[in-house]
């Protein structure tokens, strides 16, 4: 029989040795990590996903991963020069909901008009950006709540705008498509990915990659992803509900605003200099120095991604 010694024992070790990820729990765009987890994972412990983000990876040496939005990873970035990103999850491509009893028709309406948002996050970026687009500085942001599932309460963006504190709010899903259902007719709808999309990627230290243990480890679960996005690309229909039950929305919901998110698993040649352009506005909102683009090239590192292309049969 097992002694109480040795399986208390047994348990602090697997914990301490398991791959440790920090991520938000709540959104969409973390989902193929608890799916990889579950469907595809063969490391050599488990691996365990905690509350957080990129920031843990630089204040917690037992934390090995983290997934957050290109934002956050930049914001880390400037003070932890040790953090890399490895892997794209998932491009996001955010939408702004407008009411059209505002008197907005286009993105240049919301001259003067109050729009929702979350300032220092990625939601905050993809405001500013989209404003500028059209050359329009004059306008008042509003914090808020998100919503991930009706009926959306007091304080959550979806409420704000039928309760007319704000004319248009843009954020992560499905709290976009959740306040245009509320307005019906009165919605209009402003997109574009090319001036801002979210950059969901997975980030780890240059410790854990230089720890042949932990880097092997790595490599599994970023293989485990990547099968994880099959599924989440060419058989949507059949993670809806997973995905819904994960974040705490509706299977319907997630379905109407999958269309809004690309599990891309690579990046393309642009994000570097879409990196160095948002931190330069980063830097600006945190008051400290820009990265330069060779500082930035660093940060991105495809060692693990070709690490899996060579190994992986399909
Ligand atoms: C998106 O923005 C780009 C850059 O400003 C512009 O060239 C393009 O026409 C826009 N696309 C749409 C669909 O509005
Ligand atoms: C991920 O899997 C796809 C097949 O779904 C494959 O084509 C691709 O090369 C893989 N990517 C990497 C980085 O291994």
């Amino acid at each position: 029989m097992l002694s109480i010694q040795f399986i208390i024992i047994l348990l602090l070790s697997s914990v301490a040795f398991s791959l440790k990820i920090a991520t938000s729990l709540q959104w969409i765009e973390h989902t193929p990590q608890p799916y990889a987890i579950k469907n595809f994972y063969k490391g050599s412990t488990s691996a365990t996903l905690t509350s957080g983000g990129v920031a843990n990876l630089g204040s917690d040496k037992s934390v090995d991963l983290a997934a957050n939005a290109e934002t956050q990873g930049l914001k880390q970035y400037a003070s932890h020069k040790n953090i890399r990103l490895i892997y794209m999850i998932c491009e996001a491509s955010y939408r702004i909901v407008a009411n059209k009893k505002s008197g907005i028709k286009d993105l240049k309406d919301l001259k003067g008009k109050k729009i929702g948002t979350i300032p220092g996050t990625s939601a905050g970026v993809f405001i500013s950006r989209m404003m500028n687009s059209v050359g329009v500085k004059e306008y008042t942001t509003v914090s808020g709540n998100v919503c991930m599932k009706a009926p959306c309460g007091s304080g959550t963006f979806p409420a704000m705008m039928s309760g007319k504190q704000i004319d248009a709010f843009g954020v992560w899903e499905p709290a976009v498509e959740l306040g245009a259902k509320a307005l019906g007719d009165d919605a209009v709808i402003f997109q574009n990915g090319s001036i801002y999309r979210e950059m969901y990627a997975l980030y780890t230290t240059t410790d854990k990659l230089n720890d042949p243990a932990k880097r092997k480890d790595i490599v599994e679960f970023v293989k485990a992803l990547n099968r994880t996005l099959d599924v989440f690309n060419n058989k949507p229909e059949s993670v809806y509900q997973f995905v819904a039950n994960e974040v705490g929305s509706d299977a319907k919901v997630i379905a109407d605003v999958w269309e809004d998110h690309k599990w891309s698993g690579r990046w393309g040649d642009d994000l570097l200099d879409l990196l160095v352009d948002e931190d330069k506005y980063l830097a600006t909102q945190d008051k400290r120095a820009s990265a330069t683009k060779a500082d930035l090239e660093k940060f991105l590192d495809t060692s693990i991604i070709e690490e899996i292309s060579g190994t992986q049969s399909k």
